[in-house]
């Protein structure tokens, strides 16, 4: 929540303001009943048509305040709200890009979609609907408690009466919908990760047959997302009519003091009928606040959830001191170089170099280390001892940016975004047509890529026809030519393929 509070930097004024707007609303709410005790007692009783009729222009006035006032509390705190969640979003996704790649091989990418998506959504429903409720409940509350002790001091302890078991009732209430709440959330992630990971590898669900597993897994997953949701909903059914059925104890024990009191003279029926409905602002926030509590607490598992990613340093990034690395020549050298993914090392004190405009090709059984090797030189992972070093500089010394800008990549999986041809080449970068031409081009991708030649803007399909690539060197043409033009711009020095 304090990380959340961050995003308020700037706007504590509006919130400050908010919180104006949200007494002025509450006292516009119960102030409105007091009027009305008024009008009835001495307006109405009293056959005064002229106090009447004040009282309840008074009364208008008050309503439409008040109607102005929730208007622009609901309007200004979802607001509030939205733009925390751009801001944690934004935030959460250029974490994300800034992460070393051991990460993502360690972590499930449905894993981490479902932070993005459900658990994001859970803190935007916070606050952007949780909050505006939350904020005028807790002002209203208090404020119509005091309302109905100024209409009549002993209705007002007849409400007190009711007050204990009511909050004991909402601690229950709090209590085992936290434990639900978090468990729901667990078992959404669970559901959003196994679509993510099985539409990534629906190749090889629909390539090996296992559609109706994968099937049988997900309505494992689907079952279990239900039965605790209907759980939730169990809690909620029995807090709701309860705080529901206190309130008609309240209002009941209320009529009953009523009834004794009017019989002495000592109450009016405006001061009767007021504490009837000041009641119904008494009981009203006690449940929409629990409501709140609820989403709130959903937030707060969710926040945790985000905070994990958040919290995550990126292995491979800048040391103090590192030193930009301009116009590389091309000489590479790794020097004794041990690296292991996990326990068992992949590279045991491998030595290399390659001169300035050499080429190297690495044959080898899979799993061998050819990608890892790749990686290293690519430096998407730090040598576990020895170094690698470009025209003499060890790479964990230099600037990654200035590095990597010089570098053309060419990964042994085909990857292909969504959108043009032209813009899988540029992949976001300012590079002239010409060059973006002649990278495709180069790669004799004239019929596939060239702008020239075809449509420029010619739509590459999300996920390229991965598996089949490799059988039939003809349908993956597209595909692995456009991530060959790709590193052409860059002139790579090295690249994996
Ligand atoms: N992200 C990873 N996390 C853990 N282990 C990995 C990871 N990537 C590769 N490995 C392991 O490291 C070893 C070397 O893998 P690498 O991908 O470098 O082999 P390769 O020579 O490129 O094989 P291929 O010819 O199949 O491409 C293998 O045992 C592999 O299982
Ligand atoms: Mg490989």
């Amino acid at each position: 929540m304090r990380r959340l509070g961050r995003y308020l930097e700037g706007r504590k004024l509006r919130v400050a303001l908010m919180l104006l707007v949200a007494t002025g609303n509450a006292a516009a709410q119960t102030g409105g009943w007091l009027l009305v005790r008024d009008a009835i007692d001495n307006g109405i009783r009293a056959g005064d048509k002229r106090h009447l009729t004040v009282v309840v222009a008074i009364y208008l006035a008050v309503a439409a305040a008040g109607w102005i006032l929730q208007a622009a509390l609901i309007r200004g705190l979802a607001g509030i709200g939205q733009r925390m969640v751009l801001g944690l979003r934004r935030d959460l996704f250029d974490h994300l890009t800034g992460l070393s790649l051991r990460y993502f091989s360690q972590q499930k990418a449905g894993w981490i979609i479902a932070r993005l998506t459900s658990d994001v959504d859970a803190v935007s429903d916070v606050l952007s609907q949780g909050m505006p409720t939350l904020v005028s409940n807790v002002v209203l509350l208090p404020a119509a408690i005091t309302a109905l002790l100024i209409a009549d001091w002993r209705l007002g302890l007849v409400v007190f009466a009711i007050v204990p078991p009511a909050l004991v009732l909402t601690r229950w209430f709090q209590r085992v919908s936290h434990v639900a709440l978090v468990e729901t959330r667990n078992r959404i992630a669970a559901v959003t990760a196994q679509i993510a990971e099985s539409v990534a590898g629906m190749a090889v669900v629909q390539a090996f047959n296992r559609e109706r597993r994968f099937q049988a897994q997900f309505d494992e997953l689907n079952q279990a997302n239900l039965s605790q949701n209907a759980y939730t909903q169990k809690i909620m059914s029995v807090f709701f009519p309860s705080i529901e059925l206190l309130g008609v104890v309240a209002t009941v024990s209320v009529l009953y003091a009523g009834e004794r009191l009017l019989a002495h003279h000592t109450l009016t029926i405006g001061t009767l009928i007021t504490a009837l409905y000041l009641l119904q602002l008494v009981f009203q926030p006690l449940q929409e606040l629990s409501d709140v509590y609820g989403q709130l607490q959903s937030g707060a598992a969710a926040m945790v959830k985000i905070a994990s990613i958040l919290d995550e340093e990126p292995e491979v990034r800048d040391r103090d001191g590192a030193k930009p690395l301009v116009g590389i020549a091309g000489n590479l050298e790794v020097d004794r170089v041990v690296f292991a993914y996990g326990e068992e090392p992949v590279l045991h004190g491998l030595s290399l170099s390659v001169p300035a405009g050499g080429c190297l090709a690495l044959v080898g059984e899979s799993g061998g280390g050819k990608s890892t090797l790749a990686r290293l030189v690519g430096r998407f992972y730090d040598p576990d001892e020895g170094a690698v070093r470009v025209d003499g500089h060890d790479l964990r010394g230099v600037r990654l940016r200035s590095y990597r800008r010089q570098l053309g990549v060419v990964l042994q999986d085909p990857f292909l975004f969504s959108g043009t041809i032209a813009s899988n080449i540029r992949l976001g970068s300012e590079i002239p047509d010409e060059r973006v031409r002649a990278a495709a081009e180069a790669v004799h991708a004239r019929t596939s890529a060239s702008p020239s030649r075809t449509r420029p803007t010619r739509r590459c399909r999300r996920r390229p026809r991965r598996w089949v690539s490799t059988a039939s060197p003809l349908a993956s043409q597209g595909d692995s030519t456009t991530r060959c033009a790709r590193a052409a711009p860059a002139s790579p020095p090295a690249s994996d393929s």
